[in-house]
């Protein structure tokens, strides 16, 4: 099975919306509106084209992950970082490892791009095999009433979160 990881492009906006929908339909704890959170982010200042980016198996759309800007805030700094969301994969090409190619070239995507670090809200099995870790373990607060495990985070380069620490901040986009 060939996956080919590309950046999403404008005709690909129908497939992707379809493609969350079912990706989420049977997940416990989505709001099943993660296609239309796309939309707004895509609008928005936090969007990165070249970080929206599409698993393509056989012509078709079977994965889409995106990661758009977000800053952590302390009392002394600003630091620019990623929030990754959603990822998403067509339940039928679900655990054939196209949700890891999506992270993993996101990721390397992200650090020619000069990001620094990548924060999310996931599963607390899925993500730590890629390398992230809570974001308690650096004093980073997620401003989310869920599980410690839940909020993690993962440098790209070496020093990636040297020094950093404070609260995320999600622009108001994520809560509409
Ligand atoms: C989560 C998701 C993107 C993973 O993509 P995928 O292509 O199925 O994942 P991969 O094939 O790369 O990885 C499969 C591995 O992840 C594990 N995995 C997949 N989904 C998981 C989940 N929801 N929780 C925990 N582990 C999960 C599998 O057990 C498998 O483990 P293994 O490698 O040890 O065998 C996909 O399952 C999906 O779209 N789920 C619905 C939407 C969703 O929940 N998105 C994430 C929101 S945090």
């Amino acid at each position: 099975m060939e996956v080919i990881i590309r950046q999403e492009q404008k005709d690909d906006f129908e497939s992707v919306f379809q493609l969350i929908e079912k990706a989420f339909e049977k997940e416990e704890y989505s709001d099943h509106k993660e296609q239309f959170l796309v939309e707004r982010l895509r609008k928005s200042e936090i969007f990165i084209p070249e970080l929206s980016l599409v698993a393509e198996i056989d012509g078709k759309i079977a994965g889409h992950i995106l990661f758009t800007k977000l800053e952590i805030v302390n009392e002394l700094d600003t630091f620019e970082c990623l929030a990754l969301a959603p990822v998403s994969v067509l339940p039928e090409f679900q655990g054939k490892g196209v949700g890891a190619k999506l992270i993993l070239e996101g990721h390397n995507v992200a650090e020619k791009l000069g990001y620094k670090s990548v924060v999310l809200l996931g599963h607390e099995n899925y993500y730590p095999k890629f390398g992230y870790e809570r974001c308690s373990k650096y004093n980073i607060k997620m401003p989310f009433d869920v599980p410690a495990e839940n909020c993690m985070v993962i440098p790209l380069t070496k020093d990636g979160l040297k020094k950093v620490y404070g609260n995320v901040v999600y622009p108001d986009i994520f809560f509409q």
